[in-house]
């Protein structure tokens, strides 16, 4: 996809950058990548477009040299900011976006984001503002890639978090849950769950019984294993029940805050079992710092294609990991659907349950 030397593009565009949704690490790899390419390879200048779709709205914007982008390839946040600021919910919100961006010259728009961002990125195609899409999520809950950056870094926390977990636990003889994000899908508990050995998973994509949770803790005591970790996703709920909400608080996109759900199996599983329960909610400490090198790897690679699409004149579309190649996808195709996690790697997973 594209050109990968120097200078070899003679077009000079304007391009505008912006990271929406929750944070990822790599996002400023991402933004670095775009910016190197696009100033080196095609002479171009990049604009950061401040706090997601916020910054369109109300012009603010940040100089993209060279000089702001270095160093900042191992960085977590975004030095853009994010926000999830929904222009559709705004009176004249896209057509604000799109005036705002012709006065400042922006000929077009990488966004930087999960389903939220980049549905506002392909509806915006609708009112002629020229957008490419980047995928980020630390849910990886995103179809048409197989991973989306920020993914294998949450994986990673997670993994690191159980490990502390699992010795403590031994010496207590406790069991300890440990809840991960994942709204809608259980990727980061079943990859954290699978590489940390825990002992149940339990995910959105499959609603849990209580009685079997407690059911694998006893088998475990059966065999002299007197504590047990279980993994579940902020978004897992009890067979015939509801996601455990945190707040009624639903943003601009119509999320509600989840959050609790550890809390709830903790004082089931006592209750059922009588054996002593902690819980850890790891929380936003798995959006934070530094992204692992799969992550750096997979965020320069999106950016650098990212720019080639810009300069390929191929809006509305997605860049995206399948197999080891960069390919892009229609944001038409993405947007609005979910990538739950496969079924056959929870059945692997569950080989260990118990
Ligand atoms: O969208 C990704 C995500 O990490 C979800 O798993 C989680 O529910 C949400 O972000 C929480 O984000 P925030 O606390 O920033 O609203």
């Amino acid at each position: 996809m594209g050109v990968q030397g120097k200078l070899e593009g003679k077009s000079k565009m304007k391009v505008g950058v912006l990271s929406g949704g929750g944070d990822a690490p790599g996002i400023n790899a991402v933004i670095r990548a775009v910016v190197r390419k696009g100033i080196q390879c095609y002479n171009d200048e990049v604009v950061g477009i401040r706090d997601g779709w916020r910054g369109l709205l109300e012009n603010k914007f940040q100089k993209l040299d060279l000089d702001a982008v270095s160093g900042i390839l191992p960085r977590g946040g975004s030095i853009l900011g994010t926000s999830r600021t929904n222009p559709f919910k705004r009176e004249k919100g896209p057509e604000t976006l799109v005036e705002n961006a012709k006065a400042v010259g922006i000929e077009a728009i990488i966004a930087i984001g999960g389903d939220d961002t980049l549905s506002v990125a392909h509806k915006m195609g609708d009112f002629g503002l020229k957008c490419v899409g980047v995928p980020k999520t630390i849910d990886n809950d995103l179809v048409g890639t197989d991973y989306t950056f920020g993914f294998n870094t949450a994986v990673t926390i997670a993994t690191e978090a159980l490990d502390k977990l699992h010795s403590t636990a031994e010496a207590h003889n406790r069991v300890i849950i440990l809840e991960v994000m994942g709204r809608y899908t259980g990727h980061i508990a079943l990859e954290a769950g699978l590489a940390g050995g825990a002992d149940v998973i339990l995910i959105p994509e499959k609603p849990f019984d209580i009685e079997e949770v407690c059911e694998y803790i006893r088998s475990r005591q059966k065999r002299g294993r007197n504590f047990s970790l279980i993994v579940v996703a902020e978004g897992a709920k009890p067979k015939g029940g509801k996601e455990i909400v945190y707040s009624e608080s639903i943003d601009e996109f119509g999320h509600i805050s989840l959050g609790g759900v550890g809390y709830y199996l903790g004082r089931e599983i006592e209750k059922y079992t009588g054996i002593e329960t902690r819980v850890v909610v790891l929380g936003h400490l798995q959006r934070g710092g530094s992204p692992t090198p799969f992550d750096r790897i997979l965020a320069t690679r999106f950016g650098v294609a990212a720019i080639d699409l810009v300069h390929e004149g191929k809006f509305g579309f997605m860049v995206a990991l399948q197999g080891n190649k960069i390919v892009s996808v229609p944001l038409k195709d993405v947007v609005g659907k979910r990538k739950t996690v496969d079924l056959e790697l929870y059945k692997i997973a569950s080989v260990f349950f118990g």
